[in-house]
Protein backbone atom coordinates (compact mmCIF):
# COMPACT_ATOMS: atom_id res chain seq x y z
CA UNK A 1 0.00 0.00 0.00
CA UNK A 2 1.39 3.34 -0.86
CA UNK A 3 1.30 6.28 1.71
CA UNK A 4 -0.47 8.95 1.79
CA UNK A 5 1.67 12.30 2.56
CA UNK A 6 1.46 15.71 3.51
CA UNK A 7 5.12 17.70 3.43
CA UNK A 8 5.50 21.17 3.93
CA UNK A 9 7.82 22.98 2.27
CA UNK A 10 9.14 25.83 4.28
CA UNK A 11 11.52 27.82 1.61
CA UNK A 12 13.63 30.16 2.92
CA UNK A 13 10.80 31.60 5.64
CA UNK A 14 10.60 31.82 9.25
CA UNK A 15 13.16 33.20 11.81
CA UNK A 16 14.63 30.77 14.27
CA UNK A 17 11.57 32.23 16.68
CA UNK A 18 9.34 31.98 14.29
CA UNK A 19 9.91 28.60 13.63
CA UNK A 20 9.70 27.68 16.85
CA UNK A 21 6.40 28.88 17.59
CA UNK A 22 5.01 27.60 13.93
CA UNK A 23 6.42 24.02 15.08
CA UNK A 24 4.62 24.31 18.31
CA UNK A 25 1.68 25.13 16.78
CA UNK A 26 1.85 22.39 14.41
CA UNK A 27 2.49 20.17 17.27
CA UNK A 28 -0.51 21.37 19.31
CA UNK A 29 -2.92 20.73 16.30
CA UNK A 30 -1.38 17.20 15.24
CA UNK A 31 -1.76 15.93 18.91
CA UNK A 32 -5.57 16.44 18.61
CA UNK A 33 -5.64 16.04 14.45
CA UNK A 34 -6.99 13.13 13.77
CA UNK A 35 -4.22 12.10 10.84
CA UNK A 36 -6.08 9.24 9.02
CA UNK A 37 -2.24 7.59 8.56
CA UNK A 38 -1.39 10.40 6.77
CA UNK A 39 2.68 11.03 6.73
CA UNK A 40 2.94 14.28 7.91
CA UNK A 41 6.81 15.26 6.97
CA UNK A 42 7.98 19.08 7.95
CA UNK A 43 11.02 20.75 5.84
CA UNK A 44 12.49 23.78 7.41
CA UNK A 45 15.76 25.52 6.18
CA UNK A 46 18.71 23.38 7.02
CA UNK A 47 19.47 25.54 10.19
CA UNK A 48 16.38 24.91 12.15
CA UNK A 49 16.67 20.74 11.33
CA UNK A 50 18.31 19.98 14.48
CA UNK A 51 15.19 21.69 16.21
CA UNK A 52 12.63 20.55 14.42
CA UNK A 53 13.66 16.52 14.73
CA UNK A 54 14.47 17.68 18.34
CA UNK A 55 10.44 18.50 18.68
CA UNK A 56 10.04 15.33 16.78
CA UNK A 57 10.66 13.05 19.43
CA UNK A 58 7.26 14.27 21.06
CA UNK A 59 4.87 14.16 17.74
CA UNK A 60 3.73 12.70 15.17
CA UNK A 61 5.62 13.77 12.28
CA UNK A 62 9.33 13.21 10.23
CA UNK A 63 11.90 15.60 8.97
CA UNK A 64 13.09 16.56 5.84
CA UNK A 65 15.32 18.35 3.91
CA UNK A 66 14.97 20.99 1.37
CA UNK A 67 18.27 20.24 -0.51
CA UNK A 68 21.55 17.91 -0.16
CA UNK A 69 24.83 18.35 -1.93
CA UNK A 70 25.44 16.04 -4.86
CA UNK A 71 28.91 15.34 -3.26
CA UNK A 72 29.62 12.54 -0.59
CA UNK A 73 32.05 14.37 1.56
CA UNK A 74 34.83 16.42 1.93
CA UNK A 75 36.27 19.75 1.02
CA UNK A 76 32.86 21.40 -0.44
CA UNK A 77 32.01 24.84 1.23
CA UNK A 78 28.73 25.97 2.45
CA UNK A 79 27.50 22.56 1.59
CA UNK A 80 25.49 19.87 2.98
CA UNK A 81 25.91 16.46 2.47
CA UNK A 82 23.31 13.24 2.79
CA UNK A 83 25.70 11.63 5.42
CA UNK A 84 25.48 14.43 7.78
CA UNK A 85 21.68 14.98 7.26
CA UNK A 86 20.84 11.58 8.59
CA UNK A 87 23.04 12.14 11.71
CA UNK A 88 20.91 14.67 12.53
CA UNK A 89 17.53 12.62 12.06
CA UNK A 90 16.60 13.75 8.86
CA UNK A 91 14.01 11.02 6.65
CA UNK A 92 13.25 12.57 3.51
CA UNK A 93 14.51 15.32 1.51
CA UNK A 94 13.43 17.11 -1.34
CA UNK A 95 15.10 17.27 -4.77
CA UNK A 96 14.84 18.98 -8.35
CA UNK A 97 12.36 21.95 -6.96
CA UNK A 98 12.07 23.94 -10.24
CA UNK A 99 13.02 26.75 -8.02
CA UNK A 100 16.69 25.14 -7.68
CA UNK A 101 16.40 23.89 -11.20
CA UNK A 102 16.29 27.27 -12.60
CA UNK A 103 18.03 29.72 -10.03
CA UNK A 104 20.98 27.06 -9.08
CA UNK A 105 20.75 25.20 -12.29
CA UNK A 106 20.61 21.86 -11.26
CA UNK A 107 20.98 19.18 -13.58
CA UNK A 108 19.66 15.87 -14.28
CA UNK A 109 22.66 14.07 -13.23
CA UNK A 110 23.09 16.04 -10.32
CA UNK A 111 19.89 15.45 -9.14
CA UNK A 112 20.62 11.13 -9.54
CA UNK A 113 23.58 11.80 -7.57
CA UNK A 114 21.56 13.51 -4.83
CA UNK A 115 19.37 10.77 -5.12
CA UNK A 116 21.62 7.68 -4.85
CA UNK A 117 23.61 9.39 -1.70
CA UNK A 118 19.89 10.16 0.18
CA UNK A 119 19.00 6.23 -0.52
CA UNK A 120 22.70 5.15 0.34
CA UNK A 121 22.28 7.34 3.85
CA UNK A 122 18.32 5.85 4.35
CA UNK A 123 16.83 9.18 3.70
CA UNK A 124 13.64 9.23 1.15
CA UNK A 125 14.44 11.74 -1.54
CA UNK A 126 10.90 14.17 -2.67
CA UNK A 127 11.54 14.43 -6.37
CA UNK A 128 9.63 16.75 -8.03
CA UNK A 129 8.66 17.20 -11.66
CA UNK A 130 6.82 19.30 -13.61
CA UNK A 131 6.24 21.46 -16.81
CA UNK A 132 6.34 25.34 -17.44
CA UNK A 133 3.55 27.78 -18.79
CA UNK A 134 5.17 27.55 -22.11
CA UNK A 135 5.14 23.78 -21.95
CA UNK A 136 2.14 23.39 -21.04
CA UNK A 137 0.48 25.61 -23.53
CA UNK A 138 1.85 23.91 -26.68
CA UNK A 139 1.00 20.18 -25.45
CA UNK A 140 4.71 19.26 -24.25
CA UNK A 141 3.76 18.74 -20.50
CA UNK A 142 3.92 14.94 -20.49
CA UNK A 143 7.02 15.16 -22.65
CA UNK A 144 8.78 17.25 -20.62
CA UNK A 145 8.03 15.20 -17.13
CA UNK A 146 8.86 12.31 -18.85
CA UNK A 147 12.07 13.21 -19.60
CA UNK A 148 12.69 14.74 -16.06
CA UNK A 149 12.14 11.45 -15.15
CA UNK A 150 13.74 9.22 -17.69
CA UNK A 151 16.94 11.34 -16.98
CA UNK A 152 17.47 11.64 -13.24
CA UNK A 153 15.67 8.50 -11.94
CA UNK A 154 15.01 5.61 -14.14
CA UNK A 155 18.54 4.64 -14.07
CA UNK A 156 18.39 3.52 -11.13
CA UNK A 157 18.23 0.07 -9.66
CA UNK A 158 14.43 -1.30 -9.03
CA UNK A 159 15.12 -1.72 -5.12
CA UNK A 160 16.08 2.19 -4.87
CA UNK A 161 13.63 3.03 -7.42
CA UNK A 162 11.11 1.73 -4.81
CA UNK A 163 11.51 4.13 -2.11
CA UNK A 164 11.61 7.94 -3.90
CA UNK A 165 8.36 9.94 -3.66
CA UNK A 166 7.43 12.16 -6.79
CA UNK A 167 5.93 15.55 -6.59
CA UNK A 168 4.70 16.61 -9.60
CA UNK A 169 4.76 20.46 -9.70
CA UNK A 170 3.41 22.19 -12.64
CA UNK A 171 5.83 25.03 -12.43
CA UNK A 172 2.57 27.59 -13.48
CA UNK A 173 0.73 26.87 -10.28
CA UNK A 174 4.06 26.95 -7.55
CA UNK A 175 3.32 30.10 -6.07
CA UNK A 176 0.29 31.88 -7.91
CA UNK A 177 -2.42 30.95 -6.82
CA UNK A 178 -3.03 29.21 -10.02
CA UNK A 179 -3.30 25.22 -8.91
CA UNK A 180 -4.03 22.68 -11.89
CA UNK A 181 -7.57 21.46 -11.47
CA UNK A 182 -8.19 17.99 -10.46
CA UNK A 183 -8.65 16.41 -13.57
CA UNK A 184 -5.34 17.92 -15.04
CA UNK A 185 -3.45 16.76 -11.95
CA UNK A 186 -5.00 13.47 -11.83
CA UNK A 187 -4.07 12.95 -15.39
CA UNK A 188 -0.59 13.68 -14.71
CA UNK A 189 -0.33 11.62 -11.84
CA UNK A 190 -2.11 8.63 -13.81
CA UNK A 191 0.43 9.21 -16.63
CA UNK A 192 3.52 9.04 -14.13
CA UNK A 193 2.30 6.15 -12.60
CA UNK A 194 1.89 4.52 -16.27
CA UNK A 195 5.81 5.46 -16.70
CA UNK A 196 6.82 3.91 -13.62
CA UNK A 197 4.86 0.64 -14.56
CA UNK A 198 6.32 0.09 -18.02
CA UNK A 199 10.25 0.64 -16.44
CA UNK A 200 9.64 -1.04 -13.06
CA UNK A 201 6.91 -2.96 -13.31
CA UNK A 202 3.06 -2.84 -11.70
CA UNK A 203 3.86 -3.54 -8.24
CA UNK A 204 6.17 -0.67 -7.74
CA UNK A 205 3.87 2.12 -9.88
CA UNK A 206 0.77 0.51 -7.27
CA UNK A 207 3.17 1.60 -4.46
CA UNK A 208 5.03 4.57 -5.27
CA UNK A 209 3.54 7.54 -3.39
CA UNK A 210 2.96 11.05 -6.16
CA UNK A 211 2.49 14.00 -4.56
CA UNK A 212 0.59 17.28 -6.20
CA UNK A 213 2.22 20.58 -5.69
CA UNK A 214 2.11 24.20 -6.64
CA UNK A 215 -0.59 26.46 -4.86
CA UNK A 216 -2.31 23.18 -2.46
CA UNK A 217 -4.18 24.86 0.07
CA UNK A 218 -6.45 25.00 3.12
CA UNK A 219 -9.53 24.93 0.84
CA UNK A 220 -8.38 23.22 -2.33
CA UNK A 221 -6.49 20.17 -1.04
CA UNK A 222 -9.80 17.69 -0.34
CA UNK A 223 -10.87 17.93 -3.93
CA UNK A 224 -7.13 17.61 -5.33
CA UNK A 225 -6.49 14.39 -2.60
CA UNK A 226 -10.10 12.50 -3.48
CA UNK A 227 -8.27 12.02 -7.08
CA UNK A 228 -6.87 8.36 -7.25
CA UNK A 229 -3.35 8.81 -8.53
CA UNK A 230 -2.75 11.55 -5.86
CA UNK A 231 -1.41 10.59 -2.98
CA UNK A 232 -0.76 14.09 -1.02
CA UNK A 233 0.75 17.00 -1.55
CA UNK A 234 3.68 19.42 -1.57
CA UNK A 235 2.63 22.33 0.16
CA UNK A 236 4.67 25.86 -0.02
CA UNK A 237 2.79 28.80 1.14
CA UNK A 238 -0.20 27.34 2.69
CA UNK A 239 2.57 25.16 5.33
CA UNK A 240 3.54 28.65 6.78
CA UNK A 241 0.41 28.96 8.87
CA UNK A 242 -0.07 26.20 11.22
CA UNK A 243 -3.86 26.13 10.88
CA UNK A 244 -3.99 26.11 7.06
CA UNK A 245 -1.28 23.05 6.98
CA UNK A 246 -3.33 20.85 9.19
CA UNK A 247 -6.48 21.37 7.49
CA UNK A 248 -4.53 20.21 4.68
CA UNK A 249 -3.12 17.30 6.66
CA UNK A 250 -7.27 16.31 7.59
CA UNK A 251 -8.30 16.55 4.16
CA UNK A 252 -7.96 13.35 3.20
P1 LIG B 1 3.24 26.66 -3.26
O1 LIG B 1 4.65 25.93 -3.40
O2 LIG B 1 2.35 25.75 -2.47
O3 LIG B 1 3.55 27.94 -2.53
O4 LIG B 1 2.72 26.88 -4.64
C1 LIG B 1 4.74 24.54 -3.58
C2 LIG B 1 6.17 24.13 -3.70
O5 LIG B 1 6.96 24.91 -4.24
O6 LIG B 1 6.58 23.04 -3.26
Amino acid sequence: MRRKIVAGNWKMNKTFQEADELINEIIDGLDEANQKNVNVVICPPFTFLEMTTDYAQESDYAVGAQNVSSFDTGAYTGEVSARILHSMGVEYCIIGHSERRSHFKETDSELTQKAELLLKNDILPIFCCGELLPDRESGKHFDIVKQQLDKALFGLDPLDFAKIIIAYEPVWAIGTGKTASPEQAQEMHAFIRSLISEKYGKEIAKNTSILYGGSCNAENAKVLFSNPDVDGGLIGGACLKAADFLKIIDSF
